[in-house]
């Protein structure tokens, strides 16, 4: 049987991460929103385009939440975008809010599912979502380190001209402005980008990766990027689904690992159909394990902001 994939909230996110659920043919998608006709008419344009891709998902919009019942995946995108000069944290009280209401709904609907939570700020978001669930926190992952590792790993090959599947790169911590790029787990060709690109370049490939959302945003105006955030949440379905086993940067709770304790961030896990498998250690400098720990503090205050 296909599997079921609700994609809550039918804005750029949502629908391009519905669009590409139905046309890699991965599962079933309900696109929810709470706007009338929005997710039905997405839907029903990305079921039309079925055909021509061969696949054979079947894709309905909804404005009841009943229809996303027992969903093996949950994917939550709903909530408000970053304006130009607006940081991710400055949309914490408003998008709580739509996080709590929508988290009573899964659990209610969707009691096995696991939850990738891509709403910003997304870690702060993802600790909500997992406490207002109860689910257990493996089945509870942010998307964030995907898009910034696969941000880094553009700019890189702009840089080198070498091809992107030559290029690794990896983005830990929160996914905000203290986010934490590995230089030296960063690489082309399996040479590390410190011995291959002058210090200056390094550090400028670094400075727009962690400024690579506020870039997109301040080109489009009216939005936040959308292209990349759904690719790199369908990444984690595919390492979920088991059709790709890859380590990749998530946001899961962190229980004494990599020094953290009790609050979300990014680090390398391996995903399954049990959500979180497993979490990756890697090797980090001193420096990079202290911006790793103030990153993570940051989503310790965001949530005691919201009170959570
Ligand atoms: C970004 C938003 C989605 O980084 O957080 O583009």
């Amino acid at each position: 049987m296909q599997k079921k994939i609700s994609v809550i909230g039918a804005g750029n996110v949502g629908a391009t991460t519905a669009q590409l659920i139905a046309e890699k043919n991965l599962a079933d998608v309900v696109l929810y929103d709470i706007v009338e006709g929005i997710p039905q008419g997405k839907a029903l344009d990305i079921q039309e385009a079925c055909p021509l891709w061969q696949s054979d998902a079947v894709v309905r919009g909804s404005n009841d939440f009943k229809d996303t019942a027992g969903s093996d995946i949950v994917v939550m995108t709903a909530g408000l975008a970053r304006k130009p000069g607006m940081r991710r944290d400055d949309l914490l009280q408003a998008n709580a809010n739509i996080i709590r209401t929508v988290a009573d709904n899964i659990k209610q609907t969707s009691p096995e599912a696991i939850v990738i939570v891509v709403t910003n700020p997304m870690d702060a978001m993802a600790q909500l979502m997992q406490k207002v669930t109860g689910f257990p926190h493996q089945r509870v992952i942010g998307m964030g380190g995907v898009l910034d590792s696969a941000r880094m790993r553009s700019f890189i090959v702009m840089e080198t001209g070498a091809s992107p599947s030559d290029v690794q790169a990896i983005v830990l911590g929160g996914h905000g402005d203290l986010m934490v790029p590995v230089a030296g787990a960063t690489t082309v060709n399996g040479k590390c980008i410190t011995g291959l690109l002058p210090d200056s370049k390094v550090a400028a490939i670094i400075d727009r990766t962690k400024n690579g959302g506020a870039e997109i945003v301040s080109l489009l105006k009216t939005g936040s990027a959308y292209y990349a955030p759904a690719a790199s949440t369908v990444e984690m379905i595919e390492n979920i689904l088991g059709s790709k086993r890859d380590i990749l940067p998530c946001s899961v709770y962190l229980n004494g690992e990599y020094g953290i304790n009790g609050v979300y961030s990014g680090v390398p896990v391996r995903l399954s159909l049990n959500g979180l498998e497993e979490i990756v250690k890697i090797e980090l400098t001193g420096e990079e394990k202290e911006a790793l720990n103030r990153s993570a503090e940051a989503v310790r205050e965001l949530m005691r902001k919201i009170g959570a």
